[in-house]
């Protein structure tokens, strides 16, 4: 069956297309209903069926024979050390750990936040938490303790799971006394960590509170797979939005499932004994869906790096793991490659190792550009293939369905919707915008298996962000359109979103950092354009009436301000002190025209605007 078959039976007959899927992933009690309605028009998926996601991921792999197969090698260039579990040898590891897991009282539904580095005890400890129930939530290890307080009071975990440290490309970054100071802040106290303690760095241990990893596995008692409903939830992952408050988004068990199992097939066309790397981090939805989860639940070995693209030791370093593991699939953001490209224009350091066990490139995370995506084509001679998804969605909306049939790519789209997502182009008020024409890209409920089923703890929220902007509709936030052969073409967010060398951030968030410093009177940061990272936030600010602060040292305060309080990854560097912000006259600040400025593109000066002179002077600025 082809590709518009495929899709025509998922929008035609969904039941019965989504319970043949479903029957691809191994239940404890299959759904009899594949799709319930709810009051706001989103739905749940197989409410009568139960299932457990680490038992589906592991324990059925050795019931399918695979025991012996590896499920993960861990590779770490940062540490010097490799490491693989098959599937017997994981299953046991994260059966223990949860068996340490419940025997400190943590039972179905409770949060556990796992704040961890890419090793693979934090693999261990996301699936011994899906083993028992518990819900995890992985915080990126690159964010700053206030990330994690904010992250800790949203969740109210019973318990955070940490490592001693994490090692970038040269330096140590130790965990525990961010831990420390997130828990301090916090107004949720957990009742205890974990903290699995690493040779670089021994982390001191605060009495009654927290436990050594290693001891406390020494001592427990494998746990069995605890039965969920399809509908529990599995884990939360944040996200950044429009505000200062990031969203929780919530994933359940079997729709998840499901979705994972098809996707791995549809687009990835991945199956058992293959060997499949996401380069990613677990703290992204990239990690979660396609480190982890997606192909562990295909019978996949999948690749878990400790490591960059370069620097560790240099641009080779993917070439040489696709070499070493027999990689058959790698997934990364286009920024990765983009690091590769300038530091080995020519490939000569891909030319040093045997690639010829990849079959496919895989890029998501932002806008594939198309110098990229030459590269890539002229000096692997594979498949490039660009596919759109969001932490929302857990996996692709739109995608080359290669699984199915492989599509001729166009660079600069994203190919077809996947099955399941009724992809339209639409202004805000649901109608469908001509072939060609860019509008709102939305998604008409409902929305397929795997994708968010709410924000953690504030459904109005849910609602008002996503299902009330376009009645009937699903907003991505993100702009694009279709041309006239439907080819899906993403063009960028629509809100206070940018992404930064794959990371998703808010520039709503970053503002309110900036005007917490006691100088400034009103700021704003936009996403600029930057060759490597895709965008980079830059700040505008004004100062305060007789504030007598030199704008040198003002600015190396707010970038302090924005690691700490957000993080290193944010990229924050440069923030510009300017008279006035440019405003239309009902005062709101013209943040697409200055992100215009800042790219050097084209600008139109709006007829609403109170001081056009103002852009000129801001146009000096950022040049400078
Ligand atoms: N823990 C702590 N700090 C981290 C971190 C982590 N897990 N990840 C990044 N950081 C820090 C870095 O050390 C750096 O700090 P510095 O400003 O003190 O030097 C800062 O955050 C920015 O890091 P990064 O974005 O990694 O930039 P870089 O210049 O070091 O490297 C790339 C550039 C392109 C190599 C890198 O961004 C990259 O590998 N991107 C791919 C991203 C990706 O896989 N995204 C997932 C979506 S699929
Ligand atoms: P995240 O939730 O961190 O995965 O980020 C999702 C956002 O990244 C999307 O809303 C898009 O803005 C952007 N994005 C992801 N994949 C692509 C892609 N293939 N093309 C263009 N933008 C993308």
């Amino acid at each position: 069956m082809g590709y518009e078959a495929e899709f025509r039976r998922s929008m035609d007959t969904p039941d019965e297309f989504w319970r043949e899927k479903a029957a691809d992933v191994s239940w404890i009690e299959p759904p009899k209903t594949i799709w319930t309605p709810t009051d706001n028009g989103h739905g749940q998926w197989f409410p009568d069926g139960l299932i457990n996601t680490c038992d589906a991921a592991l324990d059925a792999n050795i019931r399918a024979g695979r025991g012996n197969q590896n499920a993960l090698i861990y590779d770490s260039p940062v540490t010097g050390s490799q490491l693989t579990y098959t599937y017997n040898e994981l299953t046991q590891e994260v059966a223990l750990f949860a068996g340490a897991l419940k025997s400190r009282g943590i039972e179905k539904g409770d949060r556990v936040i796992i704040y961890m580095p890419m090793i693979p005890q934090a693999v261990v400890a996301m699936l011994a938490c899906a083993r028992i129930g518990a819900v995890h939530s992985v915080v990126f290890g690159g964010f700053a303790a206030n990330e994690l307080a904010v992250r800790i009071d949203d969740a109210s975990p019973k318990a955070v799971i940490t490592a001693s440290c994490g090692i970038e490309v040269q330096k140590i970054i130790e965990y525990k006394p961010l831990v420390d100071k997130a828990i301090e802040q916090a107004q949720h106290k957990p009742e205890f960590c974990v903290i699995y303690q690493r040779p670089q760095v021994a982390a001191t241990m605060t009495s009654g509170r927290d436990f050594d990893w290693q001891e406390m596995v020494a001592d427990a008692t494998p746990a069995t797979p605890v039965p969920v409903a399809a509908t529990d939830p599995l884990y939360i992952l944040y996200t950044s939005g429009t505000t200062g408050k990031p969203k929780g988004v919530v994933r359940d068990n079997g729709g998840h499932a499901v979705a994972m199992r098809y996707s791995m097939d549809l687009v990835y066309n991945a199956g058992p004994g293959d060997v499949f790397w996401a380069a990613s981090d677990v703290g992204w939805v990239v990690g979660h869906s396609y480190i982890v989860y997606g192909p562990l639940l295909a019978g996949c070995t999948t690749i878990l790096f400790e490591g960059k693209p370069v620097k560790t030791p240099d641009a080779g370093a993917f070439w040489r793991v696709v070499q070493d593991h027999k990689v058959n699939f790698l997934f990364t953001a286009p920024t990765a490659f983009r690091a590769v490209r300038k530091e080995d224009p020519e490939a000569d350091l891909m030319s040093r190792y045997d690639i010829s066990s990849l079959k496919r490139l895989f890029l998501a995370g932002e806008r594939l550009d198309p110098a990229t995506y030459e590269w890539l084509k002229e000096h692997t001679s594979l498949p490039v293939l660009d596919h759109w998804w969001q932490t929302e969605t857990g996996w692709a909306i739109c995608c080359n369905p290669v699984g199915i049939e492989q599509m001729t790519t166009k660079p600069g789209s994203a190919t077809f919707p996947s099955p399941g997502f009724n992809v339209q182009v639409v202004d805000f008020k649901g109608s469908q915008m001509p072939a060609g024409e860019q509008g709102q890209i939305a998604v008409k409920l409902p929305l397929p298996p795997g994708c968010m089923t709410t924000v953690w703890g504030d459904d109005e929220r849910f609602r008002k962000t996503y299902l009330d902007p376009i009645p009937g509709f699903y907003t991505s936030g993100d702009g694009g359109f279709v041309d006239e052969d439907g080819y899906v073409f993403v063009m960028g967010r629509t809100d206070d979103v940018i992404n930064v060398a794959g990371h998703r951030l808010s520039t709503g968030e970053m503002e309110e950092v900036l005007a917490s410093h006691p100088a400034i009177a009103e700021c704003c940061v936009v996403g600029a354009q930057d060759d490597m990272k895709g965008q980079v936030p830059i700040g505008l600010v004004m100062v305060k009436d007789g504030a007598t602060i030199s704008h040198d040292e003002l600015e190396e305060e707010l970038v302090e301000m924005m690691r700490d309080r957000i993080g290193a990854i944010a990229c924050f560097r440069r923030a510009l002190v300017v008279e006035r912000l440019p405003k239309t006259r009902s005062g709101k600040i013209l943040r697409r025209v200055i992100r215009q400025i800042a790219d050097g593109e084209e600008y139109k000066v709006p007829s609403t605007i109170d001081d056009p002179a103002i852009l000129e002077e801001i146009s000096v600025q950022l040049k400078g």
